[in-house]
């Protein structure tokens, strides 16, 4: 496993995980997604830790799925390696809180990432959006499941069908955040809550994040297997392929609705 891909820092009883991809802006590939997965398992297990920050850069959080490594994909490699359920899904087995302090780009899977956290911690800065129609893609890793439920329908629709991005003011009046801080104060603020919170005893944190889940997971857990194979299925279109290929190239795709 690549240990540079995520940093890792243990304040007090809080964990924080840093995503560490500067040059692709953190674009989450595979070898990334298995280092956030163990890192998060470890200080999960980990009975000195209370509760756990995922962050990312100043300038993203993280800019979506690598649409690098994905470009080339075909429909039989996704479904046969499981892609996104394989590692990406590894937070939803954390029973500890998880804080998403987001500066920047959260775009994609990264926004998607963020949602997927118990709390997101917006900077001034930050800028969320699920904008893989661009690509003819789709969001796939929770993004069409988590976000209605976080936002409601017709705003998932408009930021799903039209890549709308959203910044961090709109984001909190939406609700897909917790709060909004200045950005020079994101990782000072995430660490006061984190640490607050992991004072709190541990087994009722667990509880309280538990039965919140159970709120909206019953069905959840349905839609997600849904949007997975939909998603996979993505990988055996042209204009998808045409689209990851047009944006590695900085050229406008061509689409042929196939
Ligand atoms: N995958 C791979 N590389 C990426 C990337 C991504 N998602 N996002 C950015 N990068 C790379 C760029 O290719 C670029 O690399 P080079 O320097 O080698 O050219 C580098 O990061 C810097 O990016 P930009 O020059 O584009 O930076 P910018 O500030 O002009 O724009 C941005 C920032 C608006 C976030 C833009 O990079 C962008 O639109 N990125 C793609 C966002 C996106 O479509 N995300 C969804 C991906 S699909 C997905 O996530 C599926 C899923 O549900 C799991």
């Amino acid at each position: 496993m690549d240990d540079t891909l995520v940093l890792l820092e243990t304040i007090g009883r809080v964990g924080v995980i840093t995503l560490n991809r500067p040059k692709q802006l953190n674009a989450l590939n595979d070898g990334l997604m298995d280092a956030l997965g163990h890192a998060l398992l470890a200080f999960d297990a980990d009975e000195a830790i209370g509760a756990i920050i995922i962050t990312g850069s100043d300038k993203a959080f993280a800019a979506g799925a690598d649409i690098a490594a994905m470009a080339h994909w075909t429909y039989m490699d996704v479904y046969r390696s499981d892609f996104i359920t394989r590692n990406w899904e590894t937070i939803c087995q954390v029973r500890k809180p998880v804080i998403a302090a987001v500066a920047g780009f959260a775009m994609g899977g990264g926004c998607e990432l963020a949602l997927a956290c118990d709390i997101v911690i917006a900077a001034d800065n930050a800028k969320f959006a699920l904008p893989e129609i661009t690509l003819a893609m789709m969001p796939g890793a929770g993004g069409t499941q988590r976000l209605p439920l976080a936002v409601g329908k017709a705003k998932a629709m408009d930021m799903c069908l039209s890549a709308r991005t959203l910044d961090a003011t709109e984001a909190d009046r939406y609700g897909l955040v917790s709060r909004v801080v200045p950005a020079a104060d994101l990782r000072s603020t995430s660490i006061a809550l984190a640490t607050a919170i992991a004072a709190y005893s541990l087994p009722a944190l667990m509880s309280i994040k538990e039965s919140i889940k159970r709120a909206y997971e019953g069905s959840l857990a349905e839609g997600i297997s849904f949007e997975r194979r939909q998603m996979h299925a993505r990988f055996a279109s042209s204009d998808a392929h045409e689209g990851m290929a047009a944006f590695l190239d900085k050229r406008t795709p061509l689409v042929q609705h196939r």
